[in-house]
């Protein structure tokens, strides 16, 4: 299935040889006005709490280290396989890079085994927030804690003097389930001094939706999946649910008096917070009960000029389902596709240039956040009401029970990409489909 895409492969160690083998490089050529280098390895993390997690890291914390670049640079990255049996790779979730470094194994690469290595090279040519995790196995690798954050920082500087970064990520350990931000799953405390413009860049690296909470000051949504909103309205009170792999960029500016962040899973609640003071002290706030949802549909204003399709070169209708039944031998719920289980569930077709609009039905009981590889996502339709707001581009729309959606995206990065639940165990247990270029 990688032919023709020049994917490289990393040679395996034999047996007790213990020198790491080199890949050839491929990728655009030229020095790399970036490099990163990230050991995937076992290791066991205490969080800010004193829990204990068993986690699989990049570079022995969790999250990952925070890759920071700047639109138009050049990255390299070389991925080591310190001790992770089952194989690593690196996905850049959000980023449109070739197809050949999109990190999926079995699809665009070999997982890399203990003792090998393999570089990543790519130009980034989008800004704002992003992630990166493993791509072999994801419904325990990601769970397990082998995720970072990753920004694109635009040529011109931001208009907010400082930035937070705060992933929500669950853990299922042996004692139960962890849920925290960052490493912190108890309220952490940070000093912002009043009047500070803060951009809060809030990733989803769970499995479900997540509802994070701003509350003690009017905030903007100013960016979705990476791209930014049209003149984003002021808001307050409101709950923001975030699909699992989606990020949500927002803005505020520090108040007198503590600011508090927190979230909550969806069935599951979570004493994990950030609280902001700008004297270090202050309490906690009590989370209103009547918040609003904000709907990204309606947020924003319309923009004249770009470039909306009116016709579509195709058109797919992913009806999502599912039923009990056989899956590796074992008796599983399995999640559908057209009533199909991946594999049997037949390739999506494009040609390059076609715009593709895709139609989402959710007849389950469950979310099911829908992650497109390679290509961002244009919502046109929520329930059959048209989009109203800024033009919402994402990389993982969420579709909950009931509902239905339409989108459409450009073919225009050739190459064999994914299309799935970002509900990893979905994924595992059947929803998944390859999209493919005639
Ligand atoms: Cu964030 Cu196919 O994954
Ligand atoms: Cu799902």
């Amino acid at each position: 299935t990688t032919e023709g895409h020049g994917v490289h492969h990393a040679h395996h160690a034999s047996g007790n040889e213990k020198n790491i083998s080199v890949t050839e490089l491929k990728g655009p050529s030229g020095h790399p006005d970036r490099r990163f280098t990230l050991v995937a390895q076992k290791k066991k993390v205490r969080l800010i709490s004193g829990k204990v997690v068993d986690a699989w890291t990049f570079n022995g914390q969790i999250p990952g280290p925070e890759l920071r670049m700047r639109e138009g640079e050049l990255v390299e990255v070389t991925l080591i396989n310190k001790d992770i049996q089952e194989g690593v790779t690196i996905h850049w979730h959000g980023l449109n890079v070739p197809n050949r470094e999109d990190g999926v194994a079995g699809v665009t690469q070999d997982a890399v085994q203990p003792n090998e290595r393999y570089v990543y090279r790519f130009r980034v040519n989008q800004v704002g927030t992003y992630w990166y995790h493993s791509h072999q196995q994801s419904d325990l690798q990601v769970e397990k804690g082998l995720f970072g954050y990753l920004v694109v920082e635009p040529k011109k500087p931001l208009a907010e003097e400082k930035e937070i970064t705060v992933l929500g990520h669950q853990w299922k350990t042996g004692q139960g389930e962890v849920f925290a931000f960052n490493d912190a799953d108890t309220v952490k405390r940070q000093i912002v001094k009043q009047g500070t413009k803060v951009r809060l860049r809030l990733a989803n690296t769970s499995n479900l939706p997540m509802q994070f909470v701003l509350i003690g000051a009017p905030f903007q949504v100013v960016a979705i999946d990476g791209n930014d909103v049209h003149q984003p309205n002021t808001i307050a009170n409101q709950e923001l649910k975030l699909a699992a792999g989606g990020r949500y960029d927002i803005r505020f500016t520090m108040p007198n008096h503590p600011v508090f962040l927190t979230g909550s899973r969806e069935y599951n609640p979570s004493s994990a917070g950030l609280l902001l003071s700008p004297d270090g002290k202050g309490e906690v706030p009590k989370v209103p009960k009547d918040l609003k949802p904000f709907d990204p549909a309606l947020y924003g204003k319309p923009k004249p000029g770009t470039n909306t399709p009116h016709s579509f070169d195709r058109e797919y209708t992913m009806v999502f389902d599912n039923k009990m039944g056989f899956y590796d031998g074992r008796f599983n719920a399995l999640w559908l596709i057209n009533g199909k289980v991946f594999p049997e569930t037949p390739m999506l077709m494009v040609k390059e240039g076609e715009w593709v609009k895709t139609t989402f039905i959710n007849r389950s009981g469950m979310d099911h956040p829908m992650h497109l590889h390679g290509h961002h996502m244009l919502v046109l339709s929520k329930n059959g009401k048209p989009v109203t707001g800024s033009p919402w581009w994402v990389d993982t729309l969420n579709v909950a029970p009931g509902k239905s959606y339409e989108v459409a995206f450009r073919a225009n990065n050739p190459g064999i990409w994914m299309d799935h639940c970002h509900n990893l165990d979905h994924a595992r247990v059947g929803m998944t489909l390859h999209l493919s270029y005639e």
